[in-house]
């Protein structure tokens, strides 16, 4: 959707933090907006700033976990501007996090109520609604990368209902495309370099009486003050909002600040959900945790691991300390196998008689083998990787390659020779 001045939007939980900051994005590119909230102090407070600034928006107090309040929402909108192009189920509350077991009934209702089932509201009474009007129109449900990306251990209600968020929006967006429908959908993961400074984090007071904890935590909540006084740096929401914006114009399904740092998040959990697929039993052959050092620090003591699974992160990636791990093979095709299952490929030794040996190494895919405890550091050979550890090669000719700009220049001129005129 390129062209947004003058089309219409619904935000969901628009009176506050994100919500608001998408709200203020989208009047200053030209879009009319029903702000839709259950706190109605801010509601009015926050309709009434944006009104006086000249920005055409409509508040209407909602309840986000009632369809009916929904409907009435649906209904106020089309009332007011006669469609609806863009909507953000963007209300969301996040309890006080704590152990599983130590979560109350309530904590799941209410969380759930509002992040899962006041999404669901809104596609049920938004997108029949918006398909019968057969204009472009997006679909913008807000998730969180604690949950659907990585979820955070502490706050596992809360990432539960983004997991379902992630999900639900993901089929909404597979079946607006193959019913052939002029509607998308897309994820919103707000995140960035730090903390969130908004009013997620006193969500309580937006909590039904009726759905009260039903008994008091066993450990204190986190609060805002205490993460900016560790020093935990805050991520603008402006920056989110011109996020949403440019996601909108270029038709994006999943929209994130620094997509790769999360993709990269993504692998890893892929890496170890393979190996817990295939468990084995690891076996310490002495080393590990120093006794008196306790579960502190980082220090192990000569380490060896046996029994580790093909795809364990263990046997993946390199493990900075004295660990050796190792993984039997069944002759050396199988061997060769085993080394060469890995996404990295810096460098590899084979030990052995030298023929053999050296049969072995020409078959390892790593930027640097040793046979026989052949040392390769050296000016004129070229040090560096295969696969993801291929990125930047370093001495030999490669080396100096890296800093060379090579250039070819097709040259069509009448006077050129050579085949085809290309020099
Ligand atoms: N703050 C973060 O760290 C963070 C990170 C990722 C995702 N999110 C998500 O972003 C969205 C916005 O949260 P925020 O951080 O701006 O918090 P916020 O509390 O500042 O804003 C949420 C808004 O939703 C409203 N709301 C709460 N319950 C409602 C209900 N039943 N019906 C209608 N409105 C309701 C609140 O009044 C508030 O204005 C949420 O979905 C949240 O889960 C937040």
């Amino acid at each position: 959707m390129q062209d947004l001045n003058g089309k219409v939007a619904v935000v969901t939980g628009g009176a506050g933090g994100i919500g608001r900051a998408l709200v203020e994005r989208f009047v200053a590119e030209g879009l009319r907006v029903v702000v839709a909230d259950v706190e109605v102090g801010a509601l009015e407070a926050t309709v009434a700033e944006l009104r006086s600034g000249g920005a055409d928006v409509t508040g209407v107090v909602t309840d986000v976990t009632s369809p009916e309040s929904v409907e009435a929402l649906a209904d106020a909108a089309y009332a007011a501007y006669g469609a609806v192009h863009v909507l953000c189920n963007n209300a969301g509350v996040g309890p006080p996090g704590g152990l599983v077991w130590e979560t109350t009934p309530n904590d799941w209702r209410w969380t759930f109520g509002v992040n899962v089932f006041g999404v669901a509201h809104g596609v049920q009474a938004f997108v029949p609604r918006m398909l019968a009007a057969g204009e472009e129109g997006l679909v913008i449900n807000t998730s969180s990368p604690d949950g659907p990306i990585a979820p955070m251990p502490q706050a596992s209600v809360y990432a539960a209902t983004k997991c379902a968020v992630t999900c639900l929006t993901e089929c909404l967006a597979a079946q607006l495309e193959a019913e052939g429908t002029c509607l998308r959908a897309a994820v919103f993961y707000p995140s960035g370099k730090g903390l969130l400074d908004t009013g997620l984090w006193t969500s309580d007071r937006n909590r039904p009486a009726g759905l009260a904890r039903e008994r008091p935590r066993s450990t204190p909540a986190m609060t805002v003050a205490a993460l900016r006084d560790q020093g935990v740096p805050v991520q603008p929401l402006d920056e989110l909002a011109d996020l949403v914006v440019d996601g909108i114009r270029d038709g994006r399904f999943v929209m994130v600040l620094d997509p790769e740092r999360h993709a990269g998040t993504l692998r890893d959990r892929a890496a170890r959900f393979g190996g817990l697929g295939n468990p084995t039993e690891v076996h310490t052959l002495g080393g590990g945790i120093p006794e008196h050092l306790d579960a502190g620090g980082f220090y192990v003591e000569p380490t060896l691991l046996a029994g580790v699974a093909e795809d364990a992160t263990g046997a993946q990636e390199e493990i900075f300390g004295p660990v050796l791990v190792v993984q039997a093979h069944d002759g050396d095709d199988d061997a060769v196998r085993v080394a060469n299952h890995s996404t990295y490929g810096l460098s590899g030794a084979v030990h052995g008689s030298p023929e053999r040996a050296r049969a072995v190494a020409r078959r390892i895919r790593t930027g640097t083998v040793a046979v026989n405890n052949g040392v390769y550091l050296a000016p004129d050979v070229p040090f560096g990787g295969y696969k993801h550890s291929g990125v930047g090669r370093e001495m030999g000719l490669a080396g100096f390659e890296e800093y060379l700009e090579i250039k070819a220049i097709a040259d069509g001129s009448s006077d050129a020779t050579g085949t085809g005129g290309a020099r």
